[in-house]
């Protein structure tokens, strides 16, 4: 085994029995996206580093340590393996002119790649189901964006908790920069390694502090919410406004700031404590400056992103369980004439749309039959020479009670319709 290459560290495969439920969690997805009136959009998985730089922000997490950057031999452009899909559909809809006719809803799902240490529910690739809506000023914007999800949570059974909060805008963000930098500076003592390299460059983020030496510091620290605008704090006001019109209990937590520099005004995390650690399964915000600093013409945005790996662990762990398709009937035949006839009852069962399994390899009744219930099929469908120049087949249920019933094609297929 040792020998064996293995997939690389934190990069999961998606077997079949898993894949199954993927694409039933996915089905889900693209009816509720369909409801809201996005419209899904494929971009490249490589782009060029500069974008994320540009985008997520120098001083963050992700583009300091966690990307998969590498030049590209052929002609040494710097390219990087997509960390989060917002900073490329940006790029897609600036370079497309998307905006031409105003707003867009756009959503995207595929794999991201951050190098970050692998453990539960975190891993260097992930997936994510984003949604972006790009052109949109408005505080409704946010509350549909945080209903929306609200919507599918019921659908898929779970209940995460919603946190709230808001980032004001550049100036008053400008403002309590330079506050914080003063009070984190007179405190330089306490600051821990982390805190005093953010200091200068980021010194939001010393705030997402986890370290328990810095707790006390952070908590008497400076409040964005005392440096908002009116303007920022209407917004958010008429944000929750809508919430609460909707049903939606939220928590605000002056606290939360997000790891992407992007972000203004309205962000937010859906969290459960059922998964330990790794417990944020979607979160978003507004970005309204991100257009803009991308090269394109000012326009408002928000968005959201889930990560699918974490949302089906907490389905598994108590939300309704999400239907997977297995075969119709497992077709098992003996003799050759049987053979050349069960060819043909397969076809006439995947013309009316059913999923039938041909037993291939040869081997007796009685290993087939093992064959069909391994397959998970409903039902076994057998075939013998008599069944052949009968030109009727067996029909055996495989699960739960039922008698077996030697009948004409045609009438199987019905019964296997309506089973
Ligand atoms: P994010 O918070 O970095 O935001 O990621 C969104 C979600 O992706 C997380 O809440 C989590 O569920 C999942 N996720 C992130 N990293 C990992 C990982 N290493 N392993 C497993 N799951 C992970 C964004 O990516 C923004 N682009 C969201 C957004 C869209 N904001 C506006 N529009």
């Amino acid at each position: 085994m040792s020998n064996n290459i293995q997939s690389v560290r934190g990069m999961n495969d998606c077997l079949p029995d898993a894949a199954d439920t993927w694409q039933g969690f996915e089905a889900i997805v693209r009816d509720w996206l369909r409801r809201y009136g996005y419209r899904e959009m494929r971009t490249p998985i490589l782009e060029h580093t500069g974008l994320f730089k540009r985008a997520i922000g120098e001083v963050t997490d992700i583009v300091e340590k966690e990307m998969y950057t590498f030049v590209d031999e052929l002609n040494g452009e710097s390219l990087t393996l997509r960390p989060e899909g917002t900073a490329s559909s940006v790029r897609a809809v600036i370079q497309n002119n998307l905006l031409y006719d105003g707003g867009k809803r756009l959503w995207y799902t595929g794999p991201m790649f951050r190098h970050e240490r692998p453990q539960k529910g975190r891993y260097r690739q992930f997936h994510q189901v984003g949604v972006e809506a790009l052109g949109f000023a408005g505080p409704d914007t946010d509350a549909e964006l945080i209903v929306m999800c609200a919507d599918l949570w019921k659908e898929l059974g779970i209940a995460p908790t919603l946190q709230l909060n808001t980032l004001g805008d550049h100036a008053s963000r400008q403002r309590h920069r330079q506050k914080l930098i003063a009070y984190f500076e007179a405190h330089q003592d306490t600051l821990d390694e982390d805190a005093r390299r953010r200091l200068h460059s980021n010194p939001l983020r010393i705030l997402d502090s986890k370290n328990p030496a810095m707790q006390a510091l952070n908590d008497a620290a400076p409040k964005l919410m005392d440096e908002l605008e009116d303007e920022a704090l209407a917004h958010f006001e008429a944000v929750q406004a809508l919430l609460r019109a909707n049903g939606i209990a939220f928590e605000i937590n002056p606290r939360l700031v997000r790891g992407l520099d992007y972000y203004n005004r309205t962000v937010f995390e859906w969290v459960t404590d059922q998964l330990g650690a790794q417990g944020t399964v979607c979160a978003g915000g507004r970005y309204d400056g991100l257009v803009e600093q991308l090269g394109g013409k000012p326009a408002p945005a928000a968005g959201f992103a889930m990560g699918i790996e974490r949302l089906l662990a907490l389905i598994e762990v108590g939300g309704h369980p999400i239907a997977t398709p297995v075969p119709d009937a497992y077709i098992v035949h003996a003799g050759e004439a049987a053979q050349a006839y069960a060819w043909q009852v397969a076809a006439a069962l995947r013309s009316a749309g059913l999923a039938a399994v041909l037993h291939c390899g040869g081997g007796g009744f009685k290993s087939q039959m093992k064959k069909a219930d391994a397959s998970r099929a409903r039902f076994a469908l057998i075939i013998g020479d008599d069944e052949a120049a009968a030109q009727q087949v067996t029909l055996k249920p495989l699960r739960g009670t039922g008698e077996q019933t030697r009948v004409e094609v045609a009438l199987a297929i019905d019964i296997l319709k309506q089973a």
